[in-house]
C-alpha cells in the first residue's frame, strides 16, 4: 500500500483525512506532537510523534516510510490566539512547515497537499473570493497561511515540489460513523461551542458583534463538511499523481450562512433551544468570507455531498453526543 506522511493527523480535519485515505486504498502515516491533537484519534494507520520543527525526526519518518505525498495539516489555527501572540503563529506555522518542505524535497517526496484558509484573502467587501484575487489577510493566523503558500511557490519553481494548496472556508461536522469528530480544547469554533451551549455544557453561545455590515448584523461564514473536504484531498492526490501543474483551490460552497443563520438551524435540528448571549466583535474577525469559485468542482471533480448546513450540525450533535477523546 502506498503510504501518505499526514501532518496533523491526529487533529480535527487530518483525522477525518486519515480515513478518507484508508478507504481510497493509501496508509496515512500520522505525523503529531499532540500540542492540539488526540492520540485516540489515530486509528486508521502509525502514528509517528514529532514537532515539525524537528528536522531529524522528519528525516527518519521519511526515511521509514518513504512516503509517495504529504497531506500538510498540523498548524495552530486560532484566529483570536493569532491576534494575541502572533509571534507563537509565524513560528510554529511557517518555521515548521518550511523544515516540512525541506525535509520532504531532501527525501525527493515531491508532492505536497497544503491546508491554507480563506483567512487570507482578509475582509474585502463586495470582492468575489476566487483563487485569483489578491491575499490580504488580517491576522497572524492568514498571514502565516500566505506565506506558506508563497514558499511552496518558491520550492516548486527550486526543487519541482509540485503541489496543491487547498484554501478552507469554515469546516464543521463530523464523521457520520463518528469515529472521529472536532473536539479542541480550549474549544473556539461556532458549532460545537453551540451544541455545548444546547445541552448545557456551557450556560450560552456569545455572538461576538452585531453591528457587523451583513443583513442580520453578525458575520457570514462559508460552511463546508469536514467529509467533503477531505474527499477533495484525496482528488488533490489524484490530480499529483496525473502531474499537473501546482494550484490553489477554494474549498467552500458558496453559500454564507450569518452567525444567527447558524443558530437558528441549530435549535431546528437539535430540537434544543439555543441560550445565547450578545457580545462584542471579536478581535481578527471579518465580516464576510464566502467563496466565490467552482474552481474545485470544474478541474478537480469535487462534488460536496454533505455540506447542507442541516446535515454538518446534524453529523456534529451525533460526534457531540457519542465521541470523545481522552488525554
Ligand atoms: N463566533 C461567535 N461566537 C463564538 C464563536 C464564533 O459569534 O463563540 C462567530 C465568529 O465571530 C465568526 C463565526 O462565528 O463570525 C465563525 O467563527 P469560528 O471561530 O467558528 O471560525 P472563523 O470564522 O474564525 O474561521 C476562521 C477562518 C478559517 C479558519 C478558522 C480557524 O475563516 O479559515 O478561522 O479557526 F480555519
Amino acid at each position: 500500500m502506498t503510504n501518505i506522511l499526514v501532518t496533523g493527523g491526529a487533529g480535527y480535519i487530518g483525522s477525518h483525512a486519515c480515513k478518507a485515505l484508508k478507504a481510497a486504498g493509501y496508509t496515512p502515516v500520522t505525523y503529531d506532537n499532540l500540542s492540539t491533537g488526540w492520540a485516540d484519534a489515530v486509528k486508521f494507520g502509525p502514528f509517528e510523534q514529532g514537532e515539525l520543527s524537528d528536522r531529524d525526526r522528519l528525516d527518519q519518518v521519511f526515511a521509514a516510510y518513504q512516503p509517495a505525498a504529504v497531506l500538510h495539516f498540523a498548524a495552530l489555527s486560532q484566529v483570536g490566539e493569532a491576534m494575541r501572540i502572533p509571534e507563537v503563529y509565524w513560528h510554529n506555522n511557517v518555521l515548521g512547515s518550511l523544515t516540512l518542505m525541506q525535509a520532504a524535497v531532501h527525501a525527493g517526496c515531491l508532492k505536497f497537499v497544503f491546508s491554507s484558509t480563506c483567512a487570507t484573502y482578509g475582509d474585502q467587501d463586495n470582492v468575489v473570493l476566487d483563487e485569483d484575487c489578491d491575499q490580504h489577510p488580517i491576522n497572524a493566523y492568514g498571514a502565516s497561511k500566505r506565506a506558506i503558500e508563497d514558499i511552496l511557490r518558491d520550492f516548486q519553481r527550486a526543487y519541482g515540489l509540485n503541489n496543491v494548496i487547498f484554501r478552507y472556508f469554515n469546516v464543521a461536522g463530523a464523521d457520520p460513523e463518528a469515529e472521529v469528530g472536532e473536539f479542541h480544547q480550549p474549544e473556539t469554533h461556532l458549532i460545537p461551542l453551540m451544541l455545548d451551549a444546547i445541552d448545557g455544557k456551557r450556560d450560552a453561545l456569545t455572538i461576538f458583534g452585531t453591528d457587523w455590515d451583513t443583513p442580520d448584523g453578525t458575520c457570514i461564514r462559508d460552511y463546508v463538511h469536514v467529509c467533503d473536504l477531505v474527499d477533495a484531498h484525496i482528488l488533490g492526490l489524484k490530480w499529483l499523481e496525473d502531474e499537473k501543474d501546482s494550484r490553489a483551490f477554494n474549498l467552500g460552497t458558496g453559500t454564507g450562512f450569518s452567525v444567527r443563520e447558524v443558530i437558528d438551524h441549530s435549535g431546528a435540528v437539535t430540537n434544543r433551544d439555543v441560550p445565547i448571549l450578545e457580545g462584542p466583535r471579536r478581535p481578527g474577525d471579518c465580516t464576510k468570507l464566502v467563496s466565490g469559485s467552482t474552481r474545485a468542482e470544474t478541474e478537480l471533480g469535487w462534488m460536496p455531498k454533505r455540506s447542507t448546513m442541516d446535515q454538518m450540525i446534524a453529523d456534529a450533535w451525533r460526534w457531540h453526543q457519542t465521541g470523545h477523546y481522552e488525554k
